[in-house]
């Protein structure tokens, strides 16, 4: 990630120099005629970035990049510039002395545009890496270290789903993460074995990953600040793979799910964060990772589940793994841990894809207050989430003959909700103060696209922290 920082525009003195231009101007004044003629004929389009060489001058290159309107045209101007001067060591920005810029949406779109994925280390012989970013013009400190904890934490559950699952065991992320939790003091960790979920009665997360031989675990994270009023529990779905288990999915469906535990690495990579920016909310994390494998020890369909607490499941169908997992988890933050509102994300149904397509997260929650304030957050992040029904009479297709319910619906149509419905069933008194995002499609890019780079998405990290920042 290269570094961003503010300098005196007195200072600037640069080989390469970024010019924000919106409606064929740039928004700086002051600049030399050959670069505003030159931003007279720019596209104008949000990112799009066009070269000036000037090659008998200083600068000697002008990077002309469009700014749209609003924090999107900024977060967007911000990717572009990444991408364009990633062979760029150095660059600096003639920040816009007419208006604002929104500094925390440029800066989050330079450090996630510029983000990219390594098993190993970059060559040393390799094309220089854009190291370090200068803004001259009118610092915003507080805007550019709520960027920089945004984007690092962002960046860390990208790479955490983005790895292989070879190497990603349930016992690796807990490793990982407890690791990115010790640069702060006042995270703690702790993390369940086999033995200790056996001991407790979690029996969602012992069945999904009761068929690998690189068992589960639970993690606990918590950040305790003194003084805080609120306890926020975040739960979210760590399967490390999944193959669908005796449910086999099908080879297509099957090739991409590594990132199985988005939601379980959004949650934490939020909680780490919240940490890193200082808030003043009370925030415990809960993953429960487990690799849904198929083998001679896997869980079988018809098989009846006890999960936390005492609560059981009939699970038909191995592959609705993630909701058996969940489940514990709400069940455990319920009964043990007093919050006052509980969100968990997962990349829980391919049905809310369908419905909702690649890039917005469906929101379900009985709460009309806290789904606008996620909305919102959403909306201020530069993610999306639509709400979806949680319409109380389908309840009854979730009924069992053998078990307190079903893992999945008797009827067809609506697997998004039905897997809500699901979850809600876990939350007991809290059901009204919980929210459930399926973040299945978000969580993952086809393509480059402004601030998403092709892979992991980190979806979540970025609105889980500006709802956390509203306590
Ligand atoms: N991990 C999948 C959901 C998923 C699908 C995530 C595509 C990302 C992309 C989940 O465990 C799953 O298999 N869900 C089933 C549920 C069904 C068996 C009730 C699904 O969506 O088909
Ligand atoms: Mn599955
Ligand atoms: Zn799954």
């Amino acid at each position: 990630m290269p570094t961003i920082r503010f300098i005196d525009t007195a200072d600037a003195d640069a080989d390469t120099i970024v010019v924000p231009i919106r409606a064929g101007a740039p928004l700086a004044e002051g600049l030399p005629d050959d670069v505003v003629a030159m931003a007279a004929t720019h596209s104008g389009k949000p990112g799009a970035v066009e070269v000036l060489p000037r090659p008998t001058q200083r600068p000697s290159k002008v990077l002309l990049v469009g700014v749209g309107e609003g924090a999107s045209g900024w977060r967007a101007a911000g990717a572009g510039l990444a991408r364009s001067t990633a062979r760029t060591a150095s660059v600096t920005v003639a920040l816009p002395t007419a208006e604002d810029p929104d500094i925390r949406a440029f800066a989050e779109g330079v450090l996630l545009g510029s983000y990219k994925f390594r098993l190993a280390a970059p060559r040393a012989d390799g094309p220089p890496e854009l190291a370090e970013v200068l803004l001259a013009g009118t610092p915003d400190e507080a805007a550019l270290a709520a960027a920089r904890a945004t984007a690092a934490a962002t960046t860390l559950a990208r790479d955490l789903t983005n790895m292989p699952s070879d190497v990603k065991t349930p016992q690796w992320f807990a490793e990982r993460v407890t690791e990115a939790a010790a640069a702060y003091p006042g995270l703690t960790v702790s993390v369940r074995e086999p033995a200790q979920l056996e001991a407790e009665g979690f029996g969602g997360i012992l069945a999904v990953g009761g068929g690998s031989s690189r068992g589960p675990r639970l993690v606990e994270m918590s950040w305790a600040p003194e003084g805080a009023t609120q306890h926020i529990v975040l739960v979210g779905k760590g399967i490390t793979f999944d193959t669908g288990g005796i449910s086999i999915k099908p080879r297509d469906s099957m090739k991409l799910m590594r990132k199985d535990m988005g939601g379980a690495a959004a949650i934490i990579a939020a909680t780490i964060g919240a940490a890193a920016l200082d808030l003043p909310v009370r925030v415990t994390a809960l993953a429960p990772l487990a690799e849904n494998m198929v083998s001679g020890s896997a869980y079988r369909p018809g098989d009846v589940i006890r999960h936390y607490g005492g609560r059981t499941s009939e699970s038909n169908n191995s592959d609705a793994e993630g909701r058996l997992v969940l489940a514990d988890a709400l069940a455990y933050a319920v009964a043990r841990l007093e919050p006052d509102l509980i969100v968990d994300l997962a990349t829980l149904t391919g049905a809310n894809s369908v419905a909702l397509g690649k890039r917005t997260g469906a929101l379900y929650s009985d709460n009309d207050a806290l789904a606008k304030a996620l909305a919102d957050a959403a909306t201020d992040a530069g993610e999306q989430v639509w709400r979806m029904p949680l319409p109380p009479d389908y309840r009854d297709f979730l009924s069992s003959d053998v078990a307190d319910l079903s893992s999945i619906a008797s009827e067809g149509g609506a697997g998004g909700v039905m897997a809500a419905l699901y979850l809600a069933e876990f939350t007991g008194p809290l059901r009204d103060r919980w929210a459930h995002i399926d973040m299945s499609a978000p969580s993952w890019a086809d393509s480059d696209s402004s601030e998403l780079t092709k892979g992991a998405t980190g979806w979540g990290v970025r609105t889980l922290l500006r709802w956390l920042a509203s306590f």
